[in-house]
Formats: structure tokens, sequence, C-alpha cells
């Protein structure tokens, strides 16, 4: 194999330069020409290619964001789009291609792999629910901005005998919101994968308080039947009888930005090294995830539009501890 390339797509994350730089430096390292793709999956059927030296990926592992650019790209899924994508590999003479990405991403992955070209997909979602990776670029760090949101809230929420509602991202999975609260010492936390009842909420803050709490604080996941605004909305109706103040932070792509810490400037690295190391041996059409604190490659045709499950039972250790 003489040259490879990689995109990063989907949502962007601190972490997702570490990966660029792993790859670019462990596939020259290999004796490969290694070219970016600007804007995901938009690059490749655009032909946005760039051929990369060592020097291109220097002082990016500390970035948040990606230097390549990121695209959501409805595109990809038609069949024209794939084939002009193929076309621009096979006219760069690109053997190979890595994609930094989540769920939607690996799935289009999975969808050039099934095409008959060599691909391997690195774990990256704020969202966590992707197959094959216990862990995924930038869940730490989103979780510690996060954290850091709840705690400064805490001591407003306590200084005011107020409630507070904060919302995280996640899409349709519950990850970031049930780490957040139970790292943050939440009263309350409102997942997409449990049915929620707002009165049963609002009941559990004022609950708190009855308790002798300063503060009440409910993390919210966005993709929450009752989210941050259904909420929020019930709350204003009932404003009356509930007889406290409510205020909502939706933190949204926040938690996206800024650099990324050191777990997930490690683990992207050590993917993008594996990523390497695996098309070096001839393998592809894997997905490169943390499975037991190893660097493992899981079938694509496994892990691709397959989600992770939430270990519900830590909501109950949540709700216990919240006492
Ligand atoms: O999948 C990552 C994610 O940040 C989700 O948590 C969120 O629902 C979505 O992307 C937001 O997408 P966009 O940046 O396209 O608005």
């Amino acid at each position: 194999m003489k040259r490879i390339a990689v995109l990063t797509s989907g949502g962007d994350a601190p972490g997702m330069n570490a990966a660029i730089r792993a790859v670019v430096r462990g596939g020259l390292e290999q004796g490969w020409e290694v070219f970016g793709v600007r804007q995901g999956y938009a690059g490749l059927m655009g032909g946005d290619f760039v051929s990369l030296s060592a020097r291109d990926v220097g002082g990016i592992i500390q970035q948040g964001g990606t230097v390549l650019g990121s695209a959501r790209a409805p595109e990809f899924k038609t069949e024209e789009g794939r084939k002009q994508a193929l076309a621009n590999l096979e006219a760069r003479g690109v053997e190979a291609l890595v994609v930094i990405g989540g769920g939607g991403s690996q799935s289009g992955a999975y969808v050039l792999s099934r095409m008959g070209f060599p691909v391997v997909g690195v774990a990256s979602t704020i969202d966590n629910d992707l197959y094959g990776s216990e862990t995924t670029i930038r869940v730490d760090t989103a979780l510690n901005i996060a954290l850091e949101a709840i705690d400064r809230l805490k001591v407003t929420a306590s200084s005011h005998h107020r409630a507070f509602l904060v919302e995280v991202m996640g899409r349709d999975c519950g990850y970031l919101a049930l780490m957040a609260g139970i790292a943050g010492g939440a009263e309350v936390i409102v997942l997409p994968e449990v049915e929620s009842d707002p009165e049963e909420v609002i009941e559990t803050l004022k609950a708190a308080y009855r308790r002798g709490k300063a503060h009440a604080i409910a993390v919210v996941a966005e993709g929450a039947t009752n989210n941050a605004n259904e909420l929020m909305l019930y709350a204003q109706e009932n404003q009356k009888r509930i007889g406290f103040d409510l205020r909502v932070t939706i933190l949204g792509h926040v938690q996206r930005g800024g650099m990324p810490g050191a777990f997930d400037r490690l683990l992207a690295t050590r993917l993008g090294v594996g990523a390497v190391e695996r098309l070096a041996g001839g393998e592809h059409g894997v997905l490169m995830g943390l499975i037991r604190g190893e660097i493992l490659a899981t079938p694509l045709d496994e892990a691709a539009g397959r989600k992770k499950p939430l270990d519900l039972g830590l909501l109950e250790m949540a709700r216990v501890l919240a006492k």
C-alpha cells in the first residue's frame, strides 16, 4: 500500500486532531503518503483532498475541533454520492481510508467497505453510543465541561435556594446525562432511555429542599421526551402550585468545543495508531475502539448501526446517593 486518506465526520470533537496527527505520522512511518479529506464525506464526494506532511499536523494535538473540518453529508446516503467518493479516492491512487467519527460516520464507513473499499473506523462521538468501544474520543472532555457547569450552577442554586435544570447533549443516548448527573451529585437525572413524569421531576426537586438541601439540580438529556424545554414549560404552567423558581441552562455545543483533556488526547492517539497498524497488517472493515483498556478492532458489520446499551443500574445508584 502506498497511499491512504483520513477524514473526520459528524460532530466535531476535542481529540479528533490528535487522531488525525496519529494517523498521518503513523502512516508516514509506514512509508505511505497520507491525504487529509476536508469536510468529511462532503469533501470525499467533492474531491477536496490535501497531502499531509508530518509538519502539517504539528501543534494540533492540543487543539479542539478538527483541522480537516467536518460536515453532515446527507448526499453520501445516495448511490451516486458514494460512487463519486470512490471515484475520487481511486483517481488519487488512495488505497485505504480512515474515518474518524460517530454512529452515522461509521455507517458510511461500513457502506464503503461493503462496496469493496478498505476502510478502518476510529470511534469518536460525544454521545458514547457506539458499539465496539467502551468510551469514545471526546466523551471525557465533554463530561468535564458539563461537570464544571454543574458545579458552578450548584453554587448559585445554593445562594438563591433555586432549582436548576441542566440539559446536556447526547442525541438519543443518555450516557452524558447519566454520568454528569452522578459525578455532579444531581438530585434528578432524566434520560431518553427511561420514561419520566414532569410532576415527579418537580416533586423530587422539592423533596431535596424538604430534606434540608440548599440546591436542587436536575441533569436532563437533550434526547429525553421531557427535555429541559418541556420541563420548563410544565414548571411555568404550574408555577403557583410548585412554589419555587426553576432556571434552565442548555449546555449544547459548549460541550463540543475547547481543548481535549489528557484522556482524550491519549485515547485518540492510540486509536489513530491502532487504525494504521491494522491497515499495515492488511486488516480493514473494522472499527477501532477501547475495550477493557486495550485498543481493539470490531468488525464494522457488527458495530455499524448498533447502539451500545446504557447501564441503567447506575440510575438507581444515583437516586440512592442523591439523598
Ligand atoms: O452526535 C453529536 C452531537 O453533538 C449530538 O450530541 C447532538 O445531538 C448533535 O451532535 C448536534 O448536531 P449538530 O452539531 O449538527 O447540531
